[in-house]
């Protein structure tokens, strides 16, 4: 009775959609589930369930019992298989030797580049430019479909705000808009304007939700986020990248709140699927699904199948739950087959619009194109507007080409490290380091080299003499230090986020010769190098850059490029400062500098009462290290004139903020200018600040322009006390500058 059920709603559903006129574009989406219905129709229980089951290839992928899953249509996607002929042969099992020919996904995780390495996406956030995220992960697409991969898993649009936490290296930093419009970004350059396209790749919108709040920063562990902060602060993203046109999800390996995102049901299905509308599938994480025994959340496989099943997960990734259970669960009525029949649907619809159907094979001229001229220009431009000037006293940088350089430390020449967490297929033989780069530029006498350090991690001292005694013979030292692309990651939380090693000694040993100092930084992660940058002159922030780090940094080094990053995310001083953002709520006793008191100033035996009693660390303060939106240049600007172009809005109002911006420096640059807005009181408290709008601007010295940016009303509102998503009236303030920390202000009001 089930099936003779399915087969009539699958006839009537066929006949919908062919009795409909729709448009152009919709008339391919509805050719599409026309043929999405009648290849579900022909589907036993057994195939509907292999493309539910995504299976871990690489390496000796086509053995006898692979080829033998693949001829019974028991396997819906591979990921980790990279080689085109073993794709090509899986694809011609799939689509000749199996009884309905469906191809199969291809996937890998090409998170920032694929052979052409580009920074870190945390870098690349640093870059505040969507035009150039867009084109990182155009060319990333290019080279994983060359290589017979169809989808990726990325962006990582988790909101991060724990630099203790290993994969803040793989986000776009802390915040909500940044985060989403470059997560948006993203996903248009993978998926490009068709995803047919040879060069298109399907995007994964990953890890869906709050994987970024793991409690203490310790990587899988535990989130326990507010329904408000979810909505406001953890959702966004996704939300942004469902409306970018993304086709699939990933569930996240995190509970929140005691209920694993794999298997939260108010998540994947009245979130994402009925509020979003999204038509995509969604993928577990690695093995998540099993996981949620371990979580508690399951009492065994089968369990574990039904939850996941339930809410929403189509195809679970490397476990085998769903094909050891789903047949079971149907037959004892635990789970209806239309809610297999629903997720197959989705899987093989996005198959189809992804050209599989049509074309599952990747022609020998179309195979391993990597490393291009543009590729590797594309990587190094992105590195260059990735990298943050910290700080730059004495106008330190940059520094002329007739001075003499050591160049010292653990990162100056790891063509592999450079490159950063997550590049499987990273070609470290194409990294340009800096000392390559600068060994480029300068003449030999006018460079001196000493690495002084193995690693990141070396703690003896050996190196020390050698390079201290470069450093003598130098104009200028630049220390390039970090940590090694494996210190941060996934499963790589760090509980101490200081330099590793010995690199701070040798910072301080360097610094004794009186030399200037220039310390550059390769990270996943922001580190906690207060103490340490006080011994340096200038700072620069280099994140993992990628492929063409070394070129970009020489650039800077020497005033060929003029730095232009700006912070993604907060920098602690000190670890104990953490969780600390700049759209953090003000609390009812906001810290205060007339009254806060450093801990070696408390006279002795000090009343109670006498100190500020406000919200800050007597030891560490209550301001960051740098500020969200921070970065110099070798230039200056200057902001005036900021006017709204009204006092009071209606809810469907758009504000036009306007302002000048004046390059008052000496040389053209590009500056990040930033407005941020707050909510002054609400049904609930409101962050003292949020990031609304942001434009990368460039200028030539002397050069002042006219900036207008606008804010739709509607991007103010947030859940309120009854968790209804409002603009409540009322007053706001709003700032202007180049970082969070702006005093640039004006105000508004809401009706
Ligand atoms: C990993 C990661 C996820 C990745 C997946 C496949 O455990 O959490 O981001 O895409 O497995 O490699």
């Amino acid at each position: 009775m089930n099936v003779l059920k399915h087969i009539l709603a699958g006839l009537i559903a066929v006949f919908l959609l062919s009795a409909c006129q729709p448009n152009n574009n919709s008339q391919e989406q509805s050719s599409i589930d026309q043929q999405v219905e009648a290849l579900l129709e022909q589907m036993s229980l057994e195939e509907k369930i292999g493309q539910m089951c995504q299976v871990n290839g690489g390496g000796g992928t086509l053995n006898d019992d692979f080829k033998q899953m693949l001829k019974e249509g028991r396997i819906g996607s591979i990921l980790n298989e990279v080689d085109v002929t073993t794709i090509n042969e899986i694809q011609r099992i799939s689509v000749e030797e199996s009884r309905l020919g469906i191809p199969v996904l291809i996937a890998r995780d090409v998170i920032h580049g694929f052979k052409t390495v580009f920074p870190i996406p945390l870098g690349q956030a640093a870059t505040w430019n969507p035009e150039i995220v867009r084109e990182g992960c155009r060319v990333a697409a290019a080279e994983a479909a060359s290589s017979g991969i169809k989808w990726t898993f990325a962006p990582m649009i988790d909101i991060s705000r724990d630099a203790r936490w290993g994969r803040i290296a793989e986000s776009l930093g802390e915040d909500p808009h940044l985060t989403s419009v470059l997560g948006a970004a993203m996903v248009k350059g993978f998926q490009g304007d068709d995803l047919a396209d040879e060069n298109s790749i399907i995007a994964c919108a990953k890890h869906f939700v709050g994987y970024g709040a793991a409690e203490g920063g310790r990587d899988y562990n535990s989130t326990l986020i507010p329904p408000r902060e979810l909505h406001d602060v953890y959702l966004p993203p996704f939300e942004a990248a469902v409306d970018a046109g993304v086709r699939t999800f990933m569930s996240g390996f995190n509970d929140i709140d005691g209920v694993p995102a794999t298997g939260n049901e108010y998540l994947m299905r009245d979130v994402l699927r009925d509020k979003w509308q999204f038509d995509g599938f969604v993928v577990s994480d690695w093995a998540s699904v099993w996981e949620m025994i371990n979580h508690g959340f399951a009492a065994d496989e089968k369990e574990a199948a039904k939850r996941a099943i339930n809410a929403g997960v189509n195809m679970e990734m490397a476990s085998t739950t769903y094909e050891d259970n789903i047949a079971a669960l149907i037959s004892e009525g635990l789970i209806s087959e239309a809610i297999i029949d629903q997720a197959v649907r989705e899987i093989l619809r996005v198959k189809y619009e992804a050209g599989l159907f049509d074309n599952p094979y990747i022609a020998e001229e179309n195979q391993y194109q990597f490393a291009k001229p543009a590729y590797l220009e594309a990587a190094k431009l992105a590195a260059t507007q990735s990298m943050v000037l910290l700080k730059n006293n004495k106008q330190t940088l940059p520094v002329s080409k007739n001075k003499t350089i050591a160049l010292v430390g653990p990162m100056a020449n790891q063509a592999y490290e450079q490159l950063g967490t997550w590049i499987f297929d990273g070609d470290s033989t194409l990294s340009v380091t800096p000392l390559m780069a600068l060994q480029q530029e300068l003449g030999a006498g006018k460079l001196l080299f000493a690495q002084a350090l193995a690693t990141s991690r070396t703690k003896h001292t050996k190196g020390f003499k050698q390079a201290i005694e470069q450093a003598k013979k130098a104009d200028v030292i630049v220390f390039c230090g970090g940590e090694e692309s494996i210190l941060s990651g996934e499963a790589h939380s760090r509980a101490n986020i200081d330099l590793p090693g010995a690199q701070n000694e040798l910072i301080r040993a360097l610094k004794q010769t009186g030399k200037p100092l220039v310390l550059v930084v390769m990270a996943g992660r922001p580190l906690t190098i207060g103490a340490v940058s006080e011994h340096a002159d200038a700072v620069i922030y280099a994140w993992h850059p990628g492929t063409m780090g070394g070129a970009a940094l020489a650039d800077i080094l020497l005033g060929k490029a003029n730095p232009s990053g700006k912070l993604p995310v907060t920098f602690p001083k000190v670890v104990g400062q953490i969780p600390m953002h700049y759209n953090h709520k003000n609390t009812g006793r906001p810290a205060n500098p007339d009254s806060w008191t450093h801990i070696d100033e408390i006279p002795v035996k000090a009343p109670q009462t006498s100190l500020g009693n406000e919200s800050h660390y007597i030891d560490a303060g209550f301001t960051p290290l740098y500020p969200f939106g921070y970065g110099l240049s070798y230039t200056t600007f200057a902001y005036s004139g900021l006017q709204l172009d009204k006092d009071v809005y209606a809810q469907d109002d758009r504000i036009q903020v306007s302002f000048e911006l004046e390059n008052t420096g000496e040389v053209a640059g590009d500056e990040v200018v930033q407005v941020y807005v707050r909510d002054v009181a609400g049904s609930v408290s409101r962050p003292v600040k949020e990031l609304k709008a942001f434009k990368r601007i460039s200028l030539n010295q002397g050069d002042k322009t006219s900036v207008m940016l606008e804010i739709a009303i509607q991007d103010l509102a947030f859940h309120n006390i009854d968790m209804e998503k409002v603009v409540e009236p009322g007053e706001f303030q709003l700032w202007v500058g180049g970082d969070s920390t702006t005093e640039l202000s004006t105000t508004f009001k809401v009706e």
